[in-house]
């Protein structure tokens, strides 16, 4: 027998897609029964629910053997094992190490990392429950009401999503605030009404030379030198960092910093210490739960069966929009205003990891890699973009995410929310025909022509692909599990595209020539004929209107 590639397997998932596409997703419901059984998947509460999706049971069988092909299993066992995935930087991607509650070491480079894990989550959780039970103080012996996260990317996504995902799960007299940009209204706007005396900043920063965070900890350290004096500082500064002689060069006290390990990539650390003003704002237990959350979706990507096995259907779903059906976005509409972060969140997860052009070994990929993610929360994009989702041209495929049981809202409000979220899924797959959307007028006493002209703007063509992701409440096990489950559906992306999910190059030639244009920008009489001319027109035409 030939060996089988995924690049076989994509040829044969080729030929399945002219007939698929000649079938409608509700054709494809009335002649298999079976279907929502064949096409959901569960872990406990949770459902995945991808049998809207424009695929049969052919092409998923199908699927299911480019996973194989595309040895996505041995790919996830190494990820595990901590051996160095991420081949350019050489290093392992290990933040299921940090939600680890199996009691078995992990190793990398053969030196068990668990015991350090540990230490240092402990070391947190300690100091979180020392701010909420307010035996940290400020210079003035006051406990801290307010802490204000300063970081950009990972070390800012995903605290401030989970914080403001959790929120019900919050104490009400210590407020959390995260400021990342380095436009200065970001800090000036957060420090506004903000009582030095009471405010407690944590400088997130995986390497501690990200310019916008040194620099709005600068400007956070004048504040509170200017409130309180020089000697303050120690008081109200704490730091999460890999590099711990640049954080006390800051300024920080020892005991107030939070390591972690290189073998944590920005995009991928809530779950170590950059997670500290979500401890903070949820308290230790709550945290843990989080954790395990994530760890349970771990165990659940290494054990469960192909095609029960939820990020692995995830990606595949994925892979099919992309690279079969040509989907360029990706829509992530939770019906849950508290996640309002996350596709926020998930768009630093899935393009930093998987918009890449080049495979693991340097040769350009073989098809598109990761798509164009993106979304607002339901109901409200139903009122702004939805009109594109289900008439437009360009067809993006949709995850809804929404949970059964509202966390401290009204009952009625949340059946209201989620009839919303079923019935935006049942309307972009059913669509409306021009049959059925001309006699719907003629029955709102219309006359025939006027029936006949509206049919074209009044029908739908439906079979718009969506998955919904279903679960009893956003707890903080939930936040988790979801959060690893879209770890792991980039990850098998990367897998079957054979690219490394774990760098990002991509952002650093635009950092670079940050730094060059800085002090040009900075200093009205530096020469600009070195430069670009639209960049030098631009800066010119700046000089002019600042006068
Ligand atoms: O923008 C690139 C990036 O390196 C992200 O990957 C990272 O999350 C972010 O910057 C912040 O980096 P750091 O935590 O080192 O400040």
């Amino acid at each position: 027998m030939p060996e089988t590639t995924p690049a076989i397997i994509f040829a044969e998932l080729a030929a399945r897609r002219a007939a698929l596409l000649a079938r409608s997703v509700p054709d494809l419901f009335a002649s298999d029964p079976e279907r929502f059984e064949r096409f959901h998947a569960g872990l406990d509460d949770l459902l995945y629910d991808f049998s809207k999706q424009r695929l049969d049971a052919d092409a998923f069988a199908v699927l299911l053997r480019l996973a194989e092909a595309a040895n996505v299993a041995a790919k996830r066992d190494a990820m595990f094992r901590g051996e160095l995935v991420n081949t350019t930087e050489r290093r392992a991607a290990l933040h299921s190490a940090l939600r680890n509650f199996s009691g078995e070491p992990v190793l990398v480079e053969g030196a068990d990392v668990m015991p350090e894990v540990e230490a240092v989550r402990a070391k947190m959780l300690e100091f979180a429950t020392d701010i909420r039970e307010g035996r940290v103080r400020g210079a003035l012996g006051q406990p801290m009401t307010d802490v204000v996260n300063i970081g950009i990317g990972g070390s800012d996504l995903g605290p401030a999503m989970a914080a403001r995902a959790l929120a019900p799960f919050g104490q009400a007299n210590l407020r959390a605030h995260f400021v990342s940009n380095v436009d200065g209204a970001d800090i000036a706007d957060t420090l506004r009404g903000l009582d030095p005396a009471r405010t407690l900043f944590i400088i997130s920063s995986k390497t501690f030379t990200t310019q916008e965070t040194m620099t709005n900890a600068q400007s956070a350290r004048a504040w509170i030198v200017a409130a309180l004096g020089e000697g303050a500082v120690p008081d109200h500064f704490a730091a999460v960092s890999t590099q711990l002689d640049k954080v006390a060069a800051f300024g920080v006290d020892h005991d107030r910093v939070f390591g972690f390990w290189d073998w944590v990539g920005g995009r991928y650390s809530i779950w170590s210490s950059i997670g500290l003003p979500l401890a903070i704002a949820v308290g230790a237990e709550a945290y843990l739960e989080f954790q395990r959350g994530g760890y349970e979706v771990d165990r659940h990507f290494r054990e469960a069966p192909p095609e029960r096995n939820i990020p692995l259907l995830m990606g595949l779903v994925s892979v099919w929009n992309r690279n079969l059906l040509g989907y360029a976005s990706q829509a992530v509409i939770p019906y849950d205003q508290r996640l309002g972060r996350f596709p926020a969140y998930l768009q630093q997860l899935q393009m930093e990891s998987n918009g890449k052009s080049v495979r693991r070994d340097g040769a350009p990929v073989e098809r598109a890699s990761g798509a164009i993610v993106w979304g607002e929360p339901g109901t409200n994009g139903q009122h702004a973009f939805f009109q594109l989702l289900h008439q437009g041209t360009e067809i993006s495929p949709i995850d809804f995410l929404v949970a059964a049981v509202p966390t401290n809202a009204d009952a009625h409000h949340h059946d209201l929310l989620v009839a919303n979220c079923f019935a935006q899924g049942e309307a972009l797959m059913r669509g409306r025909s021009r049959n059925e959307a001309e006699a719907i007028t003629l029955k709102q006493g219309a006359s025939a022509a006027e029936a006949a002209r509206l049919a074209p703007h009044k029908s739908f063509s439906g079979s718009r692909p969506t998955s919904t992701l279903l679960y009893r409440q956003l707890d903080p096990k939930t936040l988790g599990r979801l959060i690893a489950l879209y770890e792991h559906k980039v990850f098998v992306e990367a897998a079957i595209w054979d690219i490394n999910p774990f760098d990002q190059w991509g952002v650093e030639l635009g950092k670079e020539l940050a730094s060059r244009l800085a002090p040009i920008v900075a200093d009205g009489q530096a020469d600009l004929s070195a430069l670009d001319r639209s960049t030098a027109g631009l800066i010119a035409h700046m000089r002019t209107l600042r006068g």
